[in-house]
Formats: structure tokens, sequence, C-alpha cells
């Protein structure tokens, strides 16, 4: 008999680049400035809140009511549009699962969703998953700006969804109005649903403003905005992200958040509710505590001889390091650069072509290193770094 087989829409992707360097991280004994997560714990009133929880059942499928209150309140504000908690908030288990309950929500087989590269590993998998096709338009460095002409290219008669990470990882763009206005002149001419990743809301730096494109009121009623309170709040294991839609977009999307998990985690989702009205200061501080430690790492990168792009938002970095092909004696490609520097700096960074579809000119020296750590382990970091290339 033949042996099992796994299923063929799987085959178009293996794991994760950033779960594999955290492993091998924890393999090497190495600083893990790879995967995304603080070393550091999340504000004391979210922990007081969830030594007391009290709710251990299921909650509805869509969210504690509570926490959804918060977040359409705290949502409508820069929106300047109201949100209904009851209609148009889905709490879910991470920005993750969001973001796969969206694009099962409103993708078909055989459709394309556009995607912008570089991107977020979770992005592919979701449109392969729902038997799609990802199209991609390609974001050029140093600028990592949209291109109008490039984006209209990436849509066609079967495209039916686009995926925008604003502010984004791993570029450390936020995406200005006149790049939200070409998004949204595509979306009206092609009819597709918006799929916003804006996880690093919160996270911008030298004064500027993260714009969520669903303020806009064309793109408001065809947008699914994602959002989540691991990164804001330092609690990525806690699995907390939501979707705010309009209600026929919300429907769909609860169909599949409900039998992919019925609910996200109760006791959690409680205790963020309790600690969220307090966190207030928190929020407000958080971009200013991410800058610190950004210039803190940009001046450890170039000290070590990597070349540095202006990181607008979010907590990494795509540095790029000519001495490091000298010293390995040029590697073939990016995750042969991330294993030598595991090996010999006893760092972990992402290997850049992890971010790309394609395969990208001059990336086998790009790596993305994450600053969402304590100023010490960055330094430490550094230290190791320039011994490395010295
Ligand atoms: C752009 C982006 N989207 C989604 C995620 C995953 O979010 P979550 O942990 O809430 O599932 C991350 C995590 O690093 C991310 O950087």
């Amino acid at each position: 008999m033949a042996a099992p087989q796994p299923a063929r829409r799987l085959r178009g992707f293996g794991e994760s680049q950033i779960r594999r360097f955290t492993r091998l991280a924890q393999e090497f004994d190495a600083i893990n400035l790879g995967q995304g997560m603080p070393d550091f714990d999340p504000p004391e009133p979210l922990l007081a809140a969830l030594r007391q929880t009290a709710s251990h059942q299921y909650t509805f499928t869509w969210g504690d009511g509570a926490l959804r209150e918060i977040i359409a309140a705290q949502t409508a504000a820069p929106w300047g549009a109201p949100v209904d908690p009851d209609r148009e908030v889905t709490i879910t288990c991470g920005v993750t699962e969001a973001l796969v309950a969206a694009v099962f929500a409103v993708v078909d087989p055989g459709d394309e969703v556009i995607v912008l590269e570089p991107m977020h590993e979770n992005y592919v998998p979701a449109i392969l998953m729902a038997g799609a096709t990802p199209r991609v338009c390609t974001l050029r460095a140093p600028d990592y700006r949209i291109d109008p002409d490039a984006l209209a290219a990436a849509a066609g008669p079967r495209t039916r969804a686009l995926i925008l990470n604003t502010p984004h990882n791993p570029a450390g763009r936020v995406f200005d109005a006149e790049e939200l206005a070409a998004i949204a002149a595509l979306c009206d001419r092609h009819g597709l649903v918006l799929i916003t990743d804006e996880i690093y809301a919160e996270i911008v730096y030298d004064g500027r403003r993260h714009l969520p494109p669903a303020a806009r009121a064309d793109l408001r009623p065809r947008t699914i905005a994602i959002g989540g309170l691991g990164k804001a709040l330092s609690a990525t294991g806690w699995r907390l992200g939501y979707a705010i839609a309009p209600p026929t977009l919300t429907d769909a999307l609860r169909k599949v958040h409900e039998y992919l998990v019925i609910c996200a985690p109760a006791p959690l989702q409680e205790a963020a509710a309790q600690a969220l009205p307090e966190l207030g200061e928190h929020l407000r501080g958080v971009a200013a505590a991410y800058q610190r430690r950004r210039d803190v790492l940009l001046a450890e990168l170039t000290a070590a001889g990597f070349e540095v792009p202006r990181v607008e938002g979010a907590y990494y970095v795509l540095a790029d390091c000519a001495r490091l092909s000298a010293r390995m004696g040029a590697p073939q490609n990016s995750s042969d650069a991330a294993e030598w520097l595991i090996r010999h700096a006893r760092v972990a960074a992402i290997p850049g072509q992890s971010f790309y579809l394609a395969d990208v000119a001059g990336a086998a020296t790009l790596l993305r290193f994450a600053f969402c750590k304590r100023e010490e382990t960055l330094r430490a970091a550094g230290a190791r770094l320039r011994e490395a290339l010295a």
C-alpha cells in the first residue's frame, strides 16, 4: 500500500526560517536577534491582571466583550469613524490566525493575492493553503517605496486581495499618504479586499505617525484591518490579535475563526481587558523606548561593518555586510551567512532572502536583526559582531 502523503497544497513552503534560527540560537548559545520577541517582561499591570483572572471556559467565539469594546474605541479615534465591537471586531489567536482567517474568508482556489516583498513569512503559506497564488510586487532597497506602476502590474483579473503590512517588517517603512493613495486606487480599480497587518502600529519613530489605511473613507468598506497585542505589550506568547472589518467581511472571517480555534484563550483575553485601561502611559512610551533600542543596534551594526538603511517603524533592520562576505569567502546565500554568524559570532539573525519569494540580486549577505531586546543585550551582540568581523 502507498505510504500516506501530505496534501499537495503544502508543497510550496517549508519550515519558517524565523523559528529555525531560534532553534539554532539555542543550540549555539547565541544572542537571538532573529525572532521578534522581547527579552524583557510585559508591563506589570498586565501580569497582575493575569494573576487574578478567573476565566477558564470558552469565551464568545468572536472574543471577550470588554476587550472588543476597548479595541473598537481605540481604533475609532485614529480612524475618525465609529467601530462596532459586536459586528466588526473579532479577537483571534495572534495576528497569524487573523491573517489566515482573512485570506480564507475572501479568497477562493485559483484566485490571486498581491503581496509586497520583502514580506513577513506568514503571508505566502496562508495564500497557498487557501489554494490561491501570490502575485508579488517588489519594494526596492534602500527606500522600499511603493511604486504605483509596479503595484498595478501585479494585479490581474483573478486578483482578489492585497496584503499590506505597515509599519513594515522587515523593511522598517511606515507607508505614507501618497503610497496609501496608490493602494486605494488599485483596490478600487480591481475590486480588491485590502488585508492590513498593523501589528507594529504603536512602534513608529522620529515623530512619524502610523496611517491606518482604513482611516480613508474609500478603503474602510473593503479593508480587513488586523492588529495585535503581542508586540506593543511585549507579550508575543499570549497570542492575542484582532481583525476589524465591515459586518459582511467579519461574518466570513468569523466562520473560519470559529472552526479553526473556537476562540482565543479566555484567561488572556480577560487579563488584557482588565489591564488595557491602565496601560495608556505604557503604550504612549513604547515608540520612544524602541527608538532608543533602534539607535543602539544601528550604531553597533555600523561599527561592525554593516550598512543599515533608515528604520521608520517596527523593530527590525535589514542590514548588509560586505565585510562578512570577505570573512566567510563569498557566501552562496543569506542562509549560509546567518549560519556563519551564529557559529562564529554567536549572534542569531534571519537570512534576508527568507523575506523574498524571488531571488534578489546581491542579497547573499542581507540579514534581518530584531532590536526588541534590552540595551545591554544589543551592546553585547554588537561586541560579538565586531570581534567576529574584525
Ligand atoms: C509583520 C508581522 N505580522 C505578523 C506577525 C505574527 O504575529 P502574531 O505573533 O501576533 O501571530 C509578526 C511577528 O513577528 C510580524 O512581524
